[in-house]
C-alpha cells in the first residue's frame, strides 16, 4: 500500500476533531536548550542515536555529599554554607553499603536501559579520583577512598546498561562563578577544572554512552547559551568527541547537543515532537538529591508519564537519590519494581517504537509503532465500549489486547472502530496491539 508514515499522520491530522485537535494545538513540553549554539558537525548521526531512541527509559542518580544533610542537592547554596564548612561533609562520606551492581540490578528490574550518575554536581565534589579537582575535593582523596565512577561504569557495562555521566562545569566553591567578569582569574580556574575533569571522565573510564551536562549558566543567570562566551562549548565538545565520538550529549553545555531536555514532573500534553528529546524528573518530588521529606510518585503515575512521553517521541530519565550510604530507599525500589512488572508485560509497545501513527489525545490515549505493529496505550477509557480512531491508510489484520484477548474491529476509509472490553476502571493503562498487512 502506498504512502509513508508521515503521509498517514497527515491524513490522520486532517480528521482531527474536538479533544484531539485541542491536544494538537498545545504542548506542555519546555526545552531548556532551545537557544543553544548550533554546530551540526558535532551532532551524532541518527543511526548512532538509534539505541538511545529505542531505549526509552533510564535511571538518573543524584548522589554526593548533599545526601548527608538530606535536604536536597542545592543545600550548600540554599543555606549559604561556606565552602570550607561544606567540605567537612567529605570526612563523613564513607558509604559502607554502596554497591553499584545493586544499583544496576534495580535499574534493570525497573525495565530501564541506561543510567546517568552525577559524577559531580554544583557543590564541586567529584565521585572519582580527579587530579584536576580544585583542592583535591574528590571521593578517592577523602574519607571514602574510592573511585565510585570506576565502580559504577563497570557495573553498568556488566549489566548491559548504557553508561551515562552527569557533570556540572559550574562549581559554587569559586567566587568567580558568581562574578565571572570581576573575578575572571578565579572563574578561569573553575573553567580549567571543568575542562580537566571532563577530559578525565571521557578518557579514563572506557566507552561513555551519554554525557549529561548541567549548570552551564553563570551566576545562576540567563541560559546555558548566554554563558557560551565563557565556557566555549564548541571547543569543549570537540574535545569530548575526540575521546567519545559516539556519546549522546545533552544540550546544557550551551551547544545544542544531540537531544533536547524537558525537566520536572509536570504532565506532558500536546502533539508528537519529531526530534530526539528526554524528560527528566524525580521519583521523590522533594528534590533530586536524597531528602528526608518523601513525596513519591506512584508506579501508576510513572507508567502514565512514560506512555505520555514515549507516545510523543521522548525518553524518560527518572531520578532517585540514594542515601548517604549509597542505598536507594527501599520504598523507591518497590515502586520501580512495579513499573518493571508493567513493562515486562507491555514493553513491546514501548521499547524500539516510534511515536504515532495517531496523534496523542491528552488523557485518553497515545500510539506507538514498530514495523507492522501499532500499539494504542489506553490511558482512560472507563465506561467506553469502543475506541474510534482516524483512518490509517493500511489494512488492519488483527486487533487484540497485548495480553492476548482478541478485539473485534471495523475499518472503513474514514475511521477505525475497535470494541474494547467492558472495563469500569482501566488501571494501570492497558495496551492494544494492531497488526497491519505491511510495515509502517
Ligand atoms: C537543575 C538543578 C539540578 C538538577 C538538574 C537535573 O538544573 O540545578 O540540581 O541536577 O536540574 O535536571
Amino acid at each position: 500500500m502506498a504512502g509513508s508514515v508521515i503521509d498517514n499522520i497527515a491524513v490522520a491530522e486532517e480528521q482531527l476533531k474536538g479533544a484531539e485537535l485541542a491536544s494538537k494545538l498545545k504542548s506542555s513540553v519546555v526545552f531548556k536548550g532551545d537557544k543553544s549554539i548550533r554546530d551540526a558537525s558535532l551532532k551524532l548521526d541518527p543511526k548512532d542515536m538509534a539505541w538511545w531512541r529505542d531505549a526509552k527509559f533510564g535511571m538518573f542518580i543524584h548522589w554526593g555529599l548533599y545526601a548527608i544533610p538530606a535536604r536536597g542537592e542545592w543545600v550548600m547554596n540554599n543555606e549559604k554554607i561556606p565552602s570550607e564548612e561544606y567540605a567537612k561533609l567529605a570526612d563523613q562520606f564513607a558509604p559502607k553499603h554502596f554497591d553499584s551492581d545493586r544499583w544496576a540490578r534495580i535499574t534493570k528490574n525497573a525495565g530501564m536501559k541506561y543510567m546517568v550518575l552525577t559524577a559531580r554536581h554544583h557543590d564541586g565534589f567529584a565521585l572519582w579520583d580527579s587530579p584536576s579537582s580544585y583542592k583535591e575535593f574528590c571521593s578517592a582523596k577523602t574519607a571514602a577512598k574510592r573511585d565510585f565512577v570506576a565502580e559504577y561504569t563497570a557495573a553498568c557495562r556488566k549489566a548491559g546498561l548504557g553508561v551515562g555521566l552527569y557533570y556540572s562545569p559550574m562549581d559554587w566553591r569559586f567566587p568567580g562563578y558568581f562574578q565571572p567578569k570581576e573575578l575572571s582569574d578565579n572563574a578561569d580556574m573553575m573553567k580549567k577544572q571543568g575542562y580537566g575533569q571532563i577530559e578525565e571522565l571521557m578518557s579514563k573510564y572506557g566507552k561513555i554512552d551519554i554525557l549529561w551536562y548541567d549548570g552551564g549558566w553563570l551566576a545562576h543567570n540567563g541560559t546555558d547559551a548566554d554563558a557560551a562566551w565563557f565556557w566555549e562549548p564548541l571547543m569543549l565538545n570537540k574535545m569530548v568527541r575526540k575521546y567519545q565520538p559516539k556519546a549522546v550529549i545533552n544540550p546544557r553545555s550551551g551547544w545544542e547537543g544531540d537531544f533536547q531536555c524537558d525537566e520536572g514532573g509536570h504532565d506532558i500534553t500536546g502533539p508528537i515532537i519529531n526530534i530526539p528529546w528526554e524528560k527528566c524528573l524525580n521519583l521523590n518530588k522533594s528534590s533530586w538529591g536524597y531528602n528526608k521529606h518523601q513525596n513519591t510518585m506512584s508506579s501508576d503515575e510513572i507508567i502514565r508519564m512514560l506512555i505520555n512521553v514515549v507516545g510523543r517521541g521522548g525518553n524518560v530519565l527518572l531520578n532517585v537519590g540514594p542515601d548517604p550510604d549509597g542505598v536507594i530507599p527501599p520504598p523507591h525500589v518497590k515502586i520501580l519494581e512495579e513499573v518493571g512488572r508493567w513493562l515486562e508485560e507491555n514493553g513491546k509497545g514501548i521499547y524500539g517504537t516510534r511515536p504515532g501513527p495517531f496523534q496523542p489525545v491528552d488523557g485518553k490515549y497515545c500510539s506507538t509503532f514498530k514495523e507492522d505493529k501499532v500499539y494504542i496505550h489506553l490511558l482512560d477509557l472507563a465506561g467506553q465500549k469502543e475506541l474510534v480512531l482516524p483512518a490509517l491508510g493500511r489494512k488492519i489484520i488483527s486487533s487484540s489486547m497485548i495480553s492476548g484477548e482478541e478485539l473485534s474491529f471495523i475499518q472503513s476509509n474514514s475511521l477505525i472502530r475497535i470494541s474494547i472490553p467492558a472495563w469500569n476502571k482501566v488501571k494501570p493503562p492497558a495496551v492494544i496491539e494492531l497488526v497491519l498487512d505491511e510495515s509502517l
